[in-house]
C-alpha cells in the first residue's frame, strides 16, 4: 500500500498540461467495438480507469498496440460477447464498463456482463440505459448480478430520459448507431464528453446530430470504418488544477484546454475574488488569501460540474464566511467532509446540502481518499495545509490523475509517494 506525503501551504507556480479526458476516453475505447475496421486514438491519458479498459477489451478479443505519447490503434473486429467471462472481474471494478452494453448490443446484438461499479456516492442505476435499449427493441434483464440483453435487431425509437444521465446518453448512442432508422435521444445529456463521443462515432461514418443539445438524433448505419481520433481535454482535472493555484494561492497556467468548459468553474473562482485569465486553449488562475465565499449547486452541463464539487470544498475552506454546496446529481456525495474536518475544517451536512464555514487555513493530518474526485480533494487540501498530511487510498486517484505528483512537483510543491510501511519521517526530505 501507499501513501502520499505533502508538506503543504506553499504557492504553486508555473504551467501544467492537461491530458485526454477520462470519461471522453472511457466512451471511445467502447466505441471501437462497433467499427469494422482499425481505430487509432490519441491523446489517450495514462491512468488505471484506461489501462484496464484496454485490457478488458483485449479480454473480449480486441488487438491494442499501445504506441508512445497516449497514441493507440485497436481493432475490435474479432470482438465476441461470449468472451466477457474472462474480464467479470475488471468489468465488476469499474463504472464506464456499462458502455459495453450499448458498444456489443450494437456489434453482436446480445450481451450479458457483470453489474458495474465504480466510486461509492449514492445508488447508481442504470435503469434509464435499460429503458433506452428496450426502446430500441432488445430484451434487457438483470439476472445473477448480471445485465443481460438481446435482440432480435435494433429499431430506431424515441427515447425520453427521466433524468440527465451522461452514461444513458452515451450508451444509447452507441447502440443507437447501428440500429435499422431514426432514434431520438430526449433530454439528453450535454456534457463535452457526450459530444467528444458523437464527434469520434461520426468521423467513424454514423450520422449523430445534436449532441451538446437536449435532443440527439441518430440515424442508422450499416458500417463504421476506421479513423484517428484525438480524445479532448479533461475538464475535471483542468479544474482540479485550476483550483490547486486558487488553494495555494498560487499562479498557474493551466494548458491544453477548452476553456468554454471551465466556464461553471471560472465563473464561481471570479466571483469568489480569484483573477483568471483565458487563453484560446489555457487557463491562468492566479489565487488570492481570504478568497469570497460562495455557493455552489451542481448541475448536468453546462451547470457547475458534480466531479468538482469536492475540490471547490476545500477553497471554501479556506474562504472568508460561509459557503454553502448543494448536490443536485448524486445522493451521497459528502463523505469526504469527514476527512476534511480531521483537517480543521468546520461543516455540516443537512441532506444534500453541505454547509462550510472557512477559517482560512487547513492543518496537516492523516486523512484517506474516499473516492477518485475526493482523492484530488484530499490532494488540494493536503497542499493548502499547514504542516504535513498524509493521504491514504491511492488507487482512487491513479484512476483518474496522470501523473499527478509530477506535475504537482513541478509547479513547486512538496509531495512524495512512498509505501505506506516506510515511515515517512525517515525518507531524506530532497526525493520529495
Ligand atoms: C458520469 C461520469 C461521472 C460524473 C457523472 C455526472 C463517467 C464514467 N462517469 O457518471 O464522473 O460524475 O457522469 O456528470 O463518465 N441515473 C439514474 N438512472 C440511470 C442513470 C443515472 O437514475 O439509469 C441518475 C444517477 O443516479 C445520478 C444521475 O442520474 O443521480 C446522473 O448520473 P449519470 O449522469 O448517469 O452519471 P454516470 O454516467 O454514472
Amino acid at each position: 500500500m501507499e501513501k502520499l506525503i505533502i508538506r503543504g501551504n506553499r504557492p504553486l507556480r508555473g504551467e501544467v498540461t492537461i491530458s485526454g479526458a477520462k470519461n471522453a476516453a472511457l466512451g471511445i475505447l467502447p466505441a471501437c467495438i462497433l467499427s469494422d475496421e482499425k481505430c487509432k486514438i490519441e491523446n489517450l491519458p495514462n491512468i488505471k480507469d484506461i489501462q484496464n479498459y484496454i485490457s478488458i477489451l483485449t479480454r473480449l478479443g480486441a488487438e491494442v498496440d499501445m504506441l508512445s505519447n497516449g497514441r493507440t490503434c485497436i481493432d475490435a473486429q474479432k470482438i465476441n460477447y461470449e468472451n466477457t467471462s474472462s474480464a467479470h472481474e475488471e468489468i465488476r471494478n469499474m463504472r464506464a464498463s456499462y458502455y459495453l452494453i450499448g458498444a456489443l448490443l450494437g456489434k453482436c446484438k446480445r450481451v450479458e456482463i457483470p453489474l458495474p461499479g465504480g466510486c461509492d456516492i449514492g445508488p447508481r442505476p442504470i435503469d434509464q440505459h435499460m429503458k433506452g435499449f428496450q426502446a430500441l427493441g432488445a430484451e434487457v434483464y438483470i439476472e445473477g448480478g448480471k445485465v443481460i440483453a438481446k435482440a432480435e435487431e435494433l429499431l430506431g425509437a424515441t427515447i425520453f430520459l427521466d433524468v440527465v444521465s451522461v452514461g444513458a446518453t452515451i450508451n444509447i448512442m452507441l447502440a443507437a448507431v447501428k440500429a435499422k432508422g431514426v432514434t431520438a435521444i430526449e433530454n439528453a445529456a450535454k456534457e463535452p464528453h457526450v459530444v467528444d463521443i458523437a464527434n469520434f462515432l461520426n468521423l467513424m461514418g454514423a450520422n449523430i446530430k445534436g449532441a451538446g443539445t437536449e435532443v440527439i438524433r441518430i440515424t442508422g448505419v450499416e458500417h463504421l470504418s476506421g479513423c484517428t481520433y484525438m480524445v479532448i481535454p479533461d475538464q475535471i482535472v483542468a479544474g482540479t488544477y485550476m483550483l490547486a493555484a486558487a488553494v495555494t494561492y498560487g499562479d498557474i497556467l493551466v494548458k491544453n484546454i477548452i476553456p468554454k468548459h471551465m466556464d461553471p468553474l471560472t465563473a464561481k473562482l471570479n466571483e469568489m475574488g480569484i483573477l483568471t485569465e483565458e487563453y484560446d486553449d489555457a487557463i491562468r488562475v492566479i489565487g488570492k488569501e481570504n478568497p469570497k465565499a460562495a455557493n455552489v449547486k451542481t448541475a448536468p452541463y453546462p451547470g457547475f460540474p458534480t466531479d468538482l464539487q469536492q475540490p471547490m470544498a476545500v477553497l471554501m475552506c479556506l474562504a472568508d464566511g460561509v459557503s454553502t454546496i448543494h448536490e443536485n446529481v448524486f445522493e451521497n456525495r459528502f463523505k469526504y467532509l469527514d476527512e476534511l474536518r480531521k483537517m480543521g475544517a468546520n461543516v455540516s451536512v443537512n441532506g444534500r446540502t453541505a454547509m462550510i464555514i472557512g477559517n482560512g487555513k487547513l492543518t496537516g493530518s492523516v486523512i484517506k481518499a474516499t473516492d477518485l474526485r475526493a482523492g484530488a480533494a484530499m490532494v488540494l487540501a493536503g497542499l493548502a495545509a499547514e504542516g504535513k498530511t498524509e493521504i491514504m487510498g491511492l488507487n482512487h486517484i491513479d484512476r483518474g490523475y496522470e501523473d499527478m505528483e509530477e506535475k504537482l512537483r513541478s509547479l513547486g510543491a512538496d509531495i512524495c509517494r512512498v509505501s505506506a510501511k516506510e515511515d515517512a519521517d525517515e525518507i531524506d526530505h530532497e526525493v520529495c
